[in-house]
């Protein structure tokens, strides 16, 4: 049996959650990468959900310094102008684009993406970012759970939308380590029983969005799309500040920066990895540490069913 002894480093970060999710894990395991050629991306078109604020606007000037021409999906015009124009004053490469939608209205993710695949050709690298942590449990314009909205149904809706212009592109998806905590919710997708707590809606739904990455990826196969998943770590970002002030003022020196929590979406974005898998810091990972989370391909099924059914997706 041969002894990796950087892998089995790598893997007792993870073990430890502290030092794996966070600046520790990051500085240690970015030593042995090799950095992206430069203008990896040149020629490639980006959108970026919830690019206006923290991982999401370092993805998209990530992409950008590759040389993507990369939109930013954000809900608030005035706070994507924003953020376009300070990463175009960064020097991160051309100025992104602005587009308006609301990721978990469907009837909002329709009127987008036929507006854009009007006005566009392809698209390159789709990155699955907006993101919310709730304080109460609240709805879609469609009656959804907020999180499952926002995390499931929109993108899927989005991804089938945009596929027929992403031939031989990239999906990713941006989950959270919060999702090896929650399995499946067989019967309850929506999160109308029992008392509803944010972070487990949002770690639920994240759980979702692994869970979801091999049908998915069959799904697209045939166009030449691949579908990933990945999770940031713990990153300093005003959606940590906002939803979860004490988890921050308790691990904030050993909170990732949000580039280094962009990194393995944009490092994604740029290589050639086999689809369906989930990756954190460039590396593949376990989708489950704890048996009890562990869902069957039935489970798969019905998750799959329920979201393609309430989402509006054909069968194929
Ligand atoms: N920070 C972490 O430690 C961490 C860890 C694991 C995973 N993540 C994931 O990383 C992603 C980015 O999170 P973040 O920490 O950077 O949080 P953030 O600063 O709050 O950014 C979230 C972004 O999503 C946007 N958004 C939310 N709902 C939307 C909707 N319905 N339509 C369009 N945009 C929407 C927000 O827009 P507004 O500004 O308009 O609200 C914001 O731009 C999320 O998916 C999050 O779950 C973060």
């Amino acid at each position: 049996m041969t002894f990796d002894v950087r892998t089995v480093v790598d893997d007792m970060l993870d073990r430890t959650v502290v030092l794996g999710y966070g600046r520790t894990g990051y500085a240690l395991r970015s030593r042995g990468w090799t950095p992206l050629p430069p203008q990896a991306l040149r020629g490639r078109t980006a959108l970026v959900t919830g690019a206006n604020s923290g991982i999401g606007k370092a993805i998209a000037a990530g992409l950008a310094e590759l040389g993507a021409a990369v939109t930013l999906v954000v809900r608030d015009e005035s706070r994507g102008a924003e953020a376009a124009a300070e990463i175009a004053a960064s020097g991160s490469g051309p100025r992104p684009g602005v587009e308006r939608c609301d990721i978990s209205d469907l009837a909002d993710v329709h009127r987008f993406a036929a507006d854009f695949v009007e006005r566009n050709e392809r698209v390159d690298v789709l990155v699955h970012n907006a993101g919310v942590l709730p304080a109460a449990r609240t709805e879609s314009p469609q009656g959804h759970e907020i999180c499952l909205a926002t995390h499931v149904l929109g993108p899927l809706l989005l991804t089938e939308r945009l596929a027929p212009v992403m031939a031989g592109g990239r999906v990713i998806l941006v989950s959270s380590g919060g999702m090896y905590t929650q399995p499946l919710p067989t019967e309850d997708f929506e999160y109308k029983t029992g008392e509803y707590r944010g972070a487990t809606a949002y770690a639920r739904t994240k759980r979702m969005q692994v869970a979801l990455l091999p049908t998915l990826s069959d799904r697209y196969a045939a166009e030449g799309i691949s579908v990933h998943g990945m999770h940031p770590g713990w990153v300093d970002t005003p959606g940590v500040a906002t939803s979860l002030p004490r988890f921050r003022t308790l691990t904030r020196p050993l909170l990732r920066t949000p580039a280094e929590g962009a990194d393995t979406a944009i490092w994604l974005a740029a290589t050639e990895v086999p689809s369906g898998r989930f990756w954190h810091d460039r590396r593949a990972r376990p989708e489950h540490y704890l048996r009890r989370t562990r869902e069957s391909d039935a489970d798969r099924e019905r998750l799959w069913r329920y979201c393609a059914a309430v989402a509006g997706l054909p069968e194929r």
